[in-house]
């Protein structure tokens, strides 16, 4: 496969070629990352959907495997779903092994005039750790006569199995319960939640840490359920959001009835969490929207569409005035990390770093403003972080305004884009606030992830997280971190780093 084009992510998956969306069958074992998602390896738009199929050490450095699942007859396609690892053979699969894997999904069947057949959850199993898999000979193992039932997530609560699964345009998530992941019985349902768009799609269910603010220790559990929906977002098209609860086995509750987005930007979508990892959670998205995925440039000029978020880790914390807050941090960036291009704290000043050497084009940048009296701070105080094309003029532009009410702020506006008119419609500006400038929570404190077509932001250690698409049309290789018109005391340490690219 080919990862050298100026759009493709560097440090990022994406398809050899062809069109992928959400994420799907995530699992940890014996220290290695399994994604699975949905492939079209024939086209560059939804469709033909199998499971494609990568591995990872680091979450950052993946090598493509042979698709997974491949359409079990015709006109019927492997939708979402997931992986669980069947540790005591409860499935009856693994007679003399503890490392069984079984895919529990949705089968999509479509009728001769195109209209939708019934979606109904099917399960395969695979011997050698989740390389290759067979159908079980009794699919479906939970049936049913709509076509919009979809996504199960299967996590394990005690001796038993527990789905979350979508009845995505009754608005509902059912849950059922197996012991064996072959007899599913509906528990509950979980209805009318948050936005409901158009449909829901992709819910998970995942038992989360929930952290001192200060400390950091660990004084809580809980579980957090997340739901897609589209259309239906508020920057519009797709958007997940999630809810913080209670899960005994059976009910899921809230414990609030806010809705929260995991991304305050547009192209996060779908993500799912890793089955079999302890502590701080890890998932990634779908880094895209419904509304423009199958129109992104990428497509006609490179051959592949989509890419995934990085992974991110993820706990709860219950901050004064905030509330509830899911966390996103980046993952041990560690491995992709390469040489330091700027270090310097400041007052009012700027840094520039002109990386069109840095062979991937990817960046790591860490911008910390302290000592700021948000107060007197003004409508011009700010903190920027713009990159430039100097061969089209083209840029990219982000930042903090500390006056009023303190948005941080993403505009892919002055970017000329391919001529390509509906999909330049939909890119605009995505901002958020913070709750009031005085506000002694909020940590002015960005770490952010450029590569070449993406750029992910994670505000004041994670609590707000966005992430952007971005399609220059001339490589953007310069960047400025300003901080201008901030009160006396302020100061802004800056530090920048090259990405290894992890295709090279
Ligand atoms: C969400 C979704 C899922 C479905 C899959 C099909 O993006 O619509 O609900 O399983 O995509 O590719």
């Amino acid at each position: 496969a080919n990862y050298t084009g100026p759009l493709r992510p560097q440090v990022h998956y994406s398809p050899p070629t062809g069109f992928m969306n959400d994420p799907n069958g995530m699992f940890y074992l014996n220290g290695v990352f399994h994604l699975y998602y949905q492939y079209n390896p024939t086209g560059l738009g939804a469709g033909n959907q199998h499971w494609g199929h990568a591995t990872s050490k680091d979450g950052y450095t993946w090598e493509n495997q042979p698709i997974a699942l491949f359409p079990p007859e015709e006109k019927q396609y492997v939708f979402s779903g997931s992986v669980v690892v069947d540790a005591n053979n409860t499935s009856g699969f693994f007679p003399d092994q503890d490392n069984g894997v079984v895919a529990v999904f949705t089968l999509a069947r479509y009728n001769e005039d195109g209209s939708g057949g019934p979606q109904t959850q099917a399960i395969a199993y695979s011997h050698d750790e989740g390389y290759t898999f067979q159908y079980y000979d009794q699919n479906p193992v939970i049936n049913s006569t709509s076509s919009q039932f979809r996504d199960p997530k299967v996590i394990r609560y005690g001796d038993t199995w527990a789905m979350v699964v979508a009845y995505s345009q009754e608005f509902a998530l059912g849950i059922f319960t197996s012991p064996d992941l072959k007899q599913w019985t509906w528990a509950s349902n979980f209805t009318d939640h948050g936005l409901l768009g158009a449909q829901y799609e992709c819910p998970n269910l995942v038992k989360m840490p929930v952290r001192d603010p200060e400390s950091g220790a660990v004084v809580d559990e809980k579980y957090v359920m997340t739901l897609s929906v589209q259309p239906g977002a508020p920057l519009g098209g797709s958007i997940t959001q999630y809810f913080i609860g209670d899960f005994n086995g059976t009910h899921f509750s809230t414990l609030d009835a806010a809705t929260r987005l995991t991304d305050f930007a547009k192209d996060n979508y779908a993500a799912q969490f890793f089955y079999g990892v302890e502590g701080n959670q890890i998932s990634l998205g779908w880094a895209s929207n419904w509304q423009y995925a199958q129109q992104v440039p990428t497509g006609n000029n490179e051959g592949w569409r989509s890419a995934m978020t990085l992974p991110r880790a993820s706990y709860l914390t219950k901050a004064p005035r905030i509330g509830w807050t899911m966390v996103d941090e980046l993952y041990d960036a560690q491995p992709i990390l390469g040489e330091s291009l700027a270090a310097k704290t400041m007052g009012n000043g700027s840094v520039t770093v002109d990386y069109a050497d840095v062979a991937s084009g990817a960046l790591y940048i860490e911008a910390n403003v302290t000592g700021i009296d948000v107060a007197k701070a003004t409508s011009f105080s700010t903190l920027n972080l713009t990159f430039t094309s100097p061969a089209s003029g083209e840029s990219l532009r982000s930042g903090f305004y500390f006056g009023g009410d303190n948005p941080f702020f993403v505009d892919r506006g002055q970017l000329r884009g391919f001529d390509n008119v509906f999909f330049t419609d939909k890119f605009s500006v995505a901002d958020v606030y913070y709750e009031s400038s005085t506000d002694k929570a909020a940590a002015w404190r960005v770490q952010a992830v450029i590569d070449r077509s993406m750029y992910e932001v994670f505000l004041d250690g994670g609590r707000h997280a966005g992430t952007v698409l971005l399609y220059p049309t001339q490589p953007l290789t310069l960047l400025n971190v300003a901080a201008g018109d901030l009160p006396a005391g302020a100061r802004v340490s800056v530090a920048v780093w090259a990405l290894k690219s992890t295709w090279a």
